[in-house]
């Protein structure tokens, strides 16, 4: 039996719907609340994430400004536009886009964000609040898998989670959340030993490593549930063919465009899990919305803005 298909753009487009009424109310109060965004260079895939996180504020009427600093930028100088935007009252919130060029020194960077205006949750300060399970920003991604969850009806106390992956952005912050919403948590990684048999055990499989295709019906445990949220693109046609063998669709669609994306999971994962995300238009939607909720947080608390009339159903992560 196919697996039910978990809609990210349905629930991204929920959420944005609920900070509508949020913002406006805000907005009321006279308080815009303003996003920058630092892109440093140009990273292509970074331009393309920074352009739509901008339209995502144009879209729900938020205040935003993209700063393009040179690829040659030197930490001190980064440190510099960072700290005039902790500075500035009018900016709320402030995301410096990854990764940044070698010569820069990303942690330095990282810690010098104010961390009430940071949104992507990446300062240590947040990092911390999330390991005590206090409040503060949580990261986009893991954010938006929690909500999903939480608005797909999903159990987590009690179950088997198993995290795939250990990055600072994604992995740890998953298995963190997921731990304090009572799921029994494994994280695998690159040196896990039988990672499939370990995998088989999750009723929750979550897929956060970055290698397309990655995770196959071997690894799944029938009927469990499996958030994906790698997105790759691939270029090759030999491996499209054999990645979309029984999707003829999707093979069609990779002629056409020379590429396809395709997440941490292979598409005949759908035959054995209960639930699935598809790529694209599973996790990758709830991220940008994420970060316009964790603007809007920010805003708020830096503000002193009371908490919403109508109060949201956002409360899965905080
Ligand atoms: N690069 C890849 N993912 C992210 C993210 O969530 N935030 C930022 N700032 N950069 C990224």
């Amino acid at each position: 039996m196919a697996a039910h298909i978990l809609n990210g753009t349905e629930i991204g487009q929920q959420i944005r719907d609920e900070l509508r009424q949020q913002i406006q109310e805000l907005k009321q109060a006279g308080v815009t609340p303003g996003l920058a965004a630092v892109l440093v260079g140009d990273n292509p895939a970074s331009q393309i994430y920074v352009r739509n996180k901008i339209r995502a504020c144009e879209d729900l009427g938020l205040y935003s400004e993209r700063l393009t600093p040179p690829a040659t930028i030197t930490t001190d100088d980064l440190l510099a536009v960072v700290g005039e935007l902790n500075r500035r009252p009018q900016i709320d919130a402030i995301l410096v886009q990854l990764p940044l060029p070698r010569q820069v020194d990303t942690r330095r960077v990282l810690l010098a964000v104010d961390p009430a205006k940071d949104v992507d949750g990446f300062h240590p300060m947040n990092v911390g609040a999330l390991v005590a399970n206090r409040p503060g920003l949580r990261p986009c991604t893991p954010a938006g898998v929690m909500e999903l969850l939480a608005r797909s009806g999903i159990e987590i106390k009690g179950r088997r989670a198993v995290v795939i992956g250990r990055s600072d952005i994604v992995g740890k912050p998953l298995a963190l959340l997921l731990l304090h919403q009572h799921a029994t948590v494994t994280i695998c990684h690159s040196r896990t030993q039988d990672l499939p048999a370990v995998a088989r055990t999750a009723d929750l499989l979550l897929a956060a490593m970055g290698r397309a295709a990655f995770v196959t019906p071997d690894f799944v445990q029938p009927g469990a549930t499996v958030i994906d949220v790698g997105i790759n693109r691939i270029n090759d046609p030999a491996t499209a063919e054999q990645l979309f063998a029984g999707y003829p669709q999707r093979l069609e669609e990779f002629r056409r465009k020379g590429s396809a994306l395709v997440g941490d999971v292979h598409p005949d994962v759908a035959e054995v899990a209960g639930a699935l995300t598809p790529v694209p238009g599973g996790v990758g939607p709830l991220t940008i919305a994420m970060l316009m909720v964790n603007t809007v947080q920010a805003t708020r608390q830096r503000r002193g803005q009371p908490a919403p009339a109508h109060p949201s159903k956002l409360a899965a992560v905080r």
